[in-house]
């Protein structure tokens, strides 16, 4: 990923500096792209998922460099997905909206260098997350068995 590490951090600082609400702002325009993704989130304190996800994009963003480490922590945090609900297309819906979102956000500071930095960020993070949604063995990846495989 090399430089383009440095560009999604120096323009999350912006972006997180320029709007405190930045987490809300982004399941809002979830919610609305897709409604369907509400129901994921059925009694949880949204003020904590915001927390979360603002901590979660910030330890990622420290670590980008630090892969190797970061990958198993990815893994998991994929697997653990799969018992919230979330299916592989949703990766593609939350990608969208977050990078939607912190466009708005940055409003001209978004350049094509940086939106191509944050696209590649984000797909790394999220095909390694997806990585470890099929091994904990949400989708049957055995090509060939004598045994039809469960869908479940
Ligand atoms: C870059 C991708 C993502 C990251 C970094 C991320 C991060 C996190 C973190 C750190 C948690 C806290 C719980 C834990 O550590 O297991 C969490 C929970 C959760 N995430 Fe994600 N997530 C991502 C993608 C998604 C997607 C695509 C969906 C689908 C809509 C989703 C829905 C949820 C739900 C439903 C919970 C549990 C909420 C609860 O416990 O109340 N996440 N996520």
């Amino acid at each position: 990923m090399g430089p383009a590490i440095e560009v999604v951090r120096r323009s999350f600082a912006r972006i997180a500096e320029r709007e405190p609400a930045l987490a809300r702002r982004f399941y809002d325009s979830l919610f609305t792209a897709y409604p369907q993704t509400r129901a994921l989130f059925e009694g949880s304190d949204m003020a904590r998922q915001e927390r979360m996800l603002r901590n979660a994009l910030v330890a990622i963003i420290e670590r980008l460099e630090d892969v190797p480490k970061l990958t198993p922590q990815l893994l998991e945090l994929g697997a653990r997905h799969v018992s919230y609900g979330v299916t592989p297309e949703m990766y593609d819906w939350v990608g969208a909206c977050l990078l939607r979102t912190l466009a708005d956000v940055a409003g001209e500071a978004w350049t094509p260098e940086v939106a191509e930095a944050w696209l590649e960020a984000y797909v790394a993070i999220a095909s390694t997350m997806k990585l470890g949604a099929l091994r904990a063995g949400a989708v049957p990846y055995r090509v060939s068995s004598s045994e039809p495989t469960s869908p479940h």
